[in-house]
């Protein structure tokens, strides 16, 4: 019986794949998308969720309009020079019309989720925390109806946005250790080292571009990203950060998971949302999974089947 997802995301171009990684896996169902500010504006972020289902044909998935900002602290940061300015490499307008979002807020319709649920439901949280915080200080009473939250966040060593912190972090570092210091909930964290260690090179790129209209469309948002890459980090491969951590939510063990005490520094230094680890990981601090990945190959063969198993 496939177990039931709920996907809080920021499409962004690997927020992308991640959801037809997921929409194409056997093992879960897709029971709610939640879009959010993050790399680019919220109502651009929800036009792409909301795109990217009626490209794959789930028009039956609810989409929901997530946070338009952080939880306290109001900051514009995106990442149009990354995703593209319309989140999808350009290629939003190329897509077909957006399926609407239901009324109300998308922390509301994850909370219906869980209500609703016969079983525990795992969430996926592959952008800013904002709703995942939210869910949790809101509906303490549904905690026990979430089976895990597997977040793609965090750097346990360089960051991306700033030497130390990761992009959905930063975005959010109130949220972000809000989630990752719930204690009740087995939340697992899959940091920007692993991601970035699971990069797909040309080979890869080009096994998805072949496969389908849905995977060449992908191949087509991923071309500028992969610029970005290689004048990033001087080499031809595209780290697919949130589909890296969606593997882990659809096939639980894909990833090596080591507990950790984890906490997020939330104050106003250079140090801003980095991810801290260790038992000085400060107050609050709890073992969270932090996922490795030992065997790249088989890691991108997994996220590579699935995506074309259409
Ligand atoms: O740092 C990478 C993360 O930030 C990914 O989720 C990407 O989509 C952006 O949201
Ligand atoms: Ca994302």
């Amino acid at each position: 019986m496939p177990r039931p997802l709920i996907i809080d995301t920021d499409p962004g171009v690997d927020d992308a794949v991640a959801l037809v990684l997921a929409l194409r896996s056997p093992e879960v169902d897709v029971r709610a998308v939640v879009a959010s500010f993050g790399n680019v504006g919220p109502d651009a972020t929800l036009a792409n969720a909301g795109r990217l289902l009626a490209l794959t044909g789930r028009t039956d998935v609810p989409l929901g309009a997530g946070a338009a900002r952080p939880l306290v602290h109001r900051r514009e940061q995106r990442a149009g020079h990354v995703h593209g300015d319309d989140g999808l490499g350009g290629r939003a307008s190329s897509l077909p019309d957006p399926v609407a979002p239901v009324p109300g807020s998308g922390v509301a319709l994850m909370a219906r989720v869980l209500e609703e649920a016969a079983e525990p439901v795992t969430i996926a949280s592959i952008g800013p925390l904002t709703d995942t915080a939210i869910l949790l200080a809101a509906r303490p009473d549904l905690t026990g109806r979430i089976a895990r939250v597997v977040v793609m966040g965090g750097a346990i060593g360089g960051g991306n946005v700033t030497t130390s912190a990761e992009f959905n972090v930063h975005a959010d570092p109130e949220a972000a250790h809000r989630v990752l210091t719930q204690d009740d909930v087995p939340v697992a964290l899959v940091p920007l080292e692993t991601t970035l260690g699971c990069a797909a090179g040309p080979e890869w790129l080009a096994a998805l571009h072949d496969a389908d209209p849905v995977c060449t469309e992908l191949a087509a948002m991923i071309a500028p990203y992969r610029d970005f890459y290689r004048g990033r980090y001087g080499r031809d491969a595209v780290a697919l950060h949130d589909a890296t951590a969606l593997l882990e939510a659809v096939a639980p063990g894909s990833l090596t998971a080591t507990p950790t005490p984890l906490t997020v520094e939330c104050g106003f230094g250079p140090a801003r949302g980095a991810t801290v680890t260790g038992p000085g990981g400060g107050a609050g601090a709890r073992p969270v999974d932090v996922l490795s990945a030992p065997d790249v190959p088989a890691v991108l063969d997994a996220v590579l089947r699935r995506l074309t198993s259409a």
